[in-house]
């Protein structure tokens, strides 16, 4: 039977993305019958965007740490994150629903409209078309979107860059203003309103159990397909 669900989780700097793909993968793993090969692999791909293929993450290296003294202008972001999600889908994310897999993906094509679109002030119609080009035309099945009030998302990314998180410090937002987090806030948001049968919007305020159970309820109504096939294993 085939199971290829492609799922992306977006939001702000700090709502805690990357924890929640992380379990929420882990979740479904009882949920998902095992690959056709010797080593039992389960049909679940966990990625990221900017990166993902060694092409894209070479990519993410120039997006996050671009050489000192030439910052990165919005239309070259754009282009970067562009081309690095060309290979990311052409490259693993295909490949992977084409083998029936459920992909989760931390960030795609909406946060280049938020980032790049609404902050950076880079076309929108452009960036739309050009996504369209970058995708091959590939939309998420669902898109959980973690959304929290900005106070609670800037602590957290305030304590993380305290502490020295984030291995390739790629998150070139962390540092914006307070009118920058409400932007990217309200930009997320906005997307989610264009596309309401595609968004679902969870509290991030919540523990990542909590969320991780929303996520899980929320499939079963989108996909119960997915889910079903606990029950018959
Ligand atoms: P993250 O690993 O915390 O998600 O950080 C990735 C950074 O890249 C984050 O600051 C958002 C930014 N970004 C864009 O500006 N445009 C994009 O299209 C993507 C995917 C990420």
């Amino acid at each position: 039977m085939r199971q290829s669900f492609f799922i992306t989780i977006e939001g702000g700097e700090g709502v805690g993305k990357s924890t929640f793909a992380k379990a929420f993968a882990k979740s479904l793993v009882p949920f998902l019958p095992t690959a056709p090969t010797a080593a039992p692999t389960p049909l679940i791909v966990q990625t990221r965007e900017p990166g993902g293929t060694a092409v894209a993450d070479s990519i993410r290296a120039v997006f996050s740490s671009p050489p000192p003294g030439e910052a990165l202008i919005p239309v070259t972001e754009a282009m970067l994150v562009m081309a690095a999600r060309a290979q990311h889908v052409s490259h693993l994310i295909r490949p992977a629903l084409g083998r029936g897999a459920v992909v989760i993906c931390d960030r795609f094509a909406d946060s280049t409209m938020v980032y790049q679109g609404i902050v950076g002030g880079i076309d929108w119609n452009w960036l739309e078309s050009t996504n369209r080009l970058a995708t091959q035309g590939l939309e998420p099945d669902l898109t959980f979107l973690l959304d929290c009030p900005v106070e609670v998302s800037s602590e957290r990314s305030d304590s993380r860059l305290r502490d020295g998180q984030g291995e390739d410090g790629a998150q070139r937002y962390d540092i914006g203003s307070r009118d920058q987090h409400e932007k990217i806030r309200a930009g997320f948001l906005h997307c989610a309103r264009l596309a309401p049968g595609r968004f679902v919007i969870l509290d991030a305020s919540k523990s990542t159990d909590e969320l991780t159970a929303d996520a899980l309820a929320t499939l079963r109504k989108h996909a119960p397909e997915l889910l079903l096939m606990a029950a018959r294993s």
